[in-house]
């Protein structure tokens, strides 16, 4: 043992190799026993625990030989390897310790993969670790309703191939993230994300009967009184209702195939296919693109969930839809007169960054009711303030100058507001060989109980 001892600190480089592998050693351990005890801490130990610390043990095993063979070079005339000759008791107890260590050093290693792989497959560690890249989705990901899903649920999924192929096309990008090299911003669609089927099937699934649902939508006017106005629709989701499904999820039943050729951004359809459960094909064609060299363009997709819930997760709002959540959640005071108005103009001018958005926001709200209202800009001074407060959030929930996301980068395709979304196929233009077209009649999707109406008598017959 003792010679063992001797022979590691020979050498200046293995001496430093025995250091830095012992310290990692226990400083992994007692993360570990920290983290079974259940005392996870900030996102980032994680990160320091089981990614830089193991990668400090490796190499400080790795510097050990690297200073014996040094050492041994150095002793003049010496072998380039040591002779191992196992009937000298010495030898013997020398194998033995380094065999119990070896052993030792592949737990420890092992068990730090395991827990690297769990690391990289954390929400944190996606959305922290590059966080300038990833802020906006990851601010979004936070308000939104998969908030306690992780990413790798949708962006990898189960199983080993597609966990090999993110992390090979997860090193590049850890590589052009370190360079600069990434797009500002990250462009949408994603090309080669997992097929709906795979990820999102996993916790909702198509033959799913959702029915008919009820969505009531409060909206609000830019009048002094931010009058609220409700819009009711009876949403047709629908599903599958026996063999047959209806309604619009009726695009997902497994019986149908729906493909669709279009340009890159997929904003723009040139031709739909349907392949229907009798195994009948139907085309329809946008206008002039069943002709010439506009018969070929575009790339073909196969329709799964994303081409409707395309922000899923990452749903950033319209300037018009944030404040007016703000004032449905009280987070603006809906009695500030003008303050739907004033807020929306606000939040629309173009701010450098945070703090510039923050001061321009508190500034530009307080100078409106100073000039206009003297008497109500003393009194309510900190609504005021927290509507100014509720304004910079929404902006800095939506507005990422530093990966040049604005207001509307990401466009939404549910509904056809934020941009046409459903409207793509169903505008009455696409068109078969026969005549008949994807139809917008409004009724087939949602019936309109009420639009935009301050006292909607549907509402008043629900809850009286
Ligand atoms: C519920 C599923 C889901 C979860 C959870 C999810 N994403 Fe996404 N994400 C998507 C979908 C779907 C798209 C693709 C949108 C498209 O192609 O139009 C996307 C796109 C992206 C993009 C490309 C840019 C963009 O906004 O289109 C980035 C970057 C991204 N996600 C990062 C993340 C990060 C980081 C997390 C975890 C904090 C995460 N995602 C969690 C579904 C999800
Ligand atoms: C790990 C499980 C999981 C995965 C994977 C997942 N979801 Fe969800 N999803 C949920 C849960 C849980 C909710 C319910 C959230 C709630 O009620 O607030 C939900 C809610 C939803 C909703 C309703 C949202 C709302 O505003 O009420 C939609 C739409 C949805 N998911 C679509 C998708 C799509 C599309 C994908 C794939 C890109 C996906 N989900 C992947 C778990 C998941
Ligand atoms: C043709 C477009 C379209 C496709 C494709 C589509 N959905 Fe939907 N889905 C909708 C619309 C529209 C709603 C109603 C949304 C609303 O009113 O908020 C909805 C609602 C939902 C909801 C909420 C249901 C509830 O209980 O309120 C879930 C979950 C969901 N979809 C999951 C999925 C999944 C998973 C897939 C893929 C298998 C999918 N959708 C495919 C358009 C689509
Ligand atoms: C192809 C299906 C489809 C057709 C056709 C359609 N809509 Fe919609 N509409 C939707 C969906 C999906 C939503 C989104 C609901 C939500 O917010 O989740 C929506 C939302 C709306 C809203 C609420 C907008 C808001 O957010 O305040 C109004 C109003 C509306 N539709 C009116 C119409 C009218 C009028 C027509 C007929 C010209 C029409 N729609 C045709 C699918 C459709
Ligand atoms: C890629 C093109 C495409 C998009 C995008 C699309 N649809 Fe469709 N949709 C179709 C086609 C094709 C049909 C079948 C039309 C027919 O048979 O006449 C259809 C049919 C429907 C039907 C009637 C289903 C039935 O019961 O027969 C509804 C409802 C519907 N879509 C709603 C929506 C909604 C809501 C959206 C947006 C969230 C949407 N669609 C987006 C292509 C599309």
């Amino acid at each position: 043992m003792k010679s063992f001892v001797a022979a590691l600190t020979r050498h200046p480089l293995s001496l430093a190799g025995t250091a830095i592998a012992t310290a990692a050693a226990i400083l992994f351990l007692t993360f570990f026993i920290l983290d079974l005890m259940g005392m996870h801490g900030h996102p980032y130990s994680g990160i320091l625990a089981y990614l830089i610390v193991p990668a400090l043990f490796v190499f400080g095993l790795l510097l050990i030989p690297l200073g014996l063979r040094r050492a041994r070079r150095r002793a003049a005339g010496a072998a380039e390897f040591p002779v191992l000759d196992f009937n000298q008791p010495q030898v013997r107890s020398r194998f033995l310790v380094f065999f119990v260590l070896t052993v030792l050093n592949v737990v420890i290693i092992a068990a730090a993969t395991y827990k690297t792989v769990e690391v990289m497959d954390t929400t944190e560690f996606c959305g922290v670790t590059c966080h300038s890249v990833m802020e906006p989705e990851y601010t979004a990901f936070q308000r939104g309703p998969h908030a306690s899903t992780r990413c790798v649920d949708c962006h990898i999924g189960p199983g080993a191939g597609w966990f090999v192929k993110s992390k090979l096309s997860g090193s590049w990008q850890v590589v052009s993230v370190a360079l600069d090299l990434y797009p500002t911003p990250i462009p949408t669609p994603v090309h080669n994300l997992r097929p709906a089927r795979e990820t999102c099937e996993q916790c909702h699934w198509p033959q799913k009967f959702v029915g008919d649902r009820l969505k009531v939508l409060t909206r609000y006017d830019d009048d002094e009184a931010n009058t609220p106005l409700k819009t009711v629709l009876l949403m047709r989701v629908g599903g599958l209702a026996g063999r047959q499904s209806q309604g619009i999820h009726w695009h997902v039943d497994p019986a149908n195939t729906i493909r669709y050729r279009s340009d890159e951004s997929r904003e723009e359809i040139f031709e739909v296919e349907l392949t229907s459960r009798d195994g009948r094909t139907d085309r329809w064609f946008a206008p002039g693109a069943d002709e010439g060299e506009a018969a070929t363009a575009g790339v073909w997709r196969t329709m799964d969930c994303v081409d409707c819930h395309n922000r899923p997760s990452h749903t950033f709002r319209t300037p018009e839809r944030e404040v007016d959540h703000a004032l449905e959640t009280a987070h603006i005071a809906a009695d500030l007169p003008f303050v739907r108005r004033e807020g929306l103009r606000l939040v629309g001018v173009t701010y450098a960054d945070k703090a510039a958005a923050e001061a321009g926001i508190r500034d530009g709200l307080a100078a409106f009711y100073a000039a206009e209202y003297p008497e109500l800009a003393r009194e309510r001074a900190g609504d005021i303030a927290a509507a100014a407060q509720a304004l910079h959030e929404g902006w800095s929930s939506n507005v990422f100058p530093g990966m040049k996301v604005g207001w509307n980068t990401y466009p939404n395709h549910i509904g056809h507001e934020s941009s046409p979304g459903c409207f793509r196929c169903h505008d009455d233009m696409h068109e078969t060989a026969d005549g008949r077209v994807i139809s917008q009649d409004c009724e087939s999707c949602h019936s309109l109980l009420a639009m935009e109406e301050t006292e909607p008598g549907i509402l008043a017959t629900l809850s009286p």
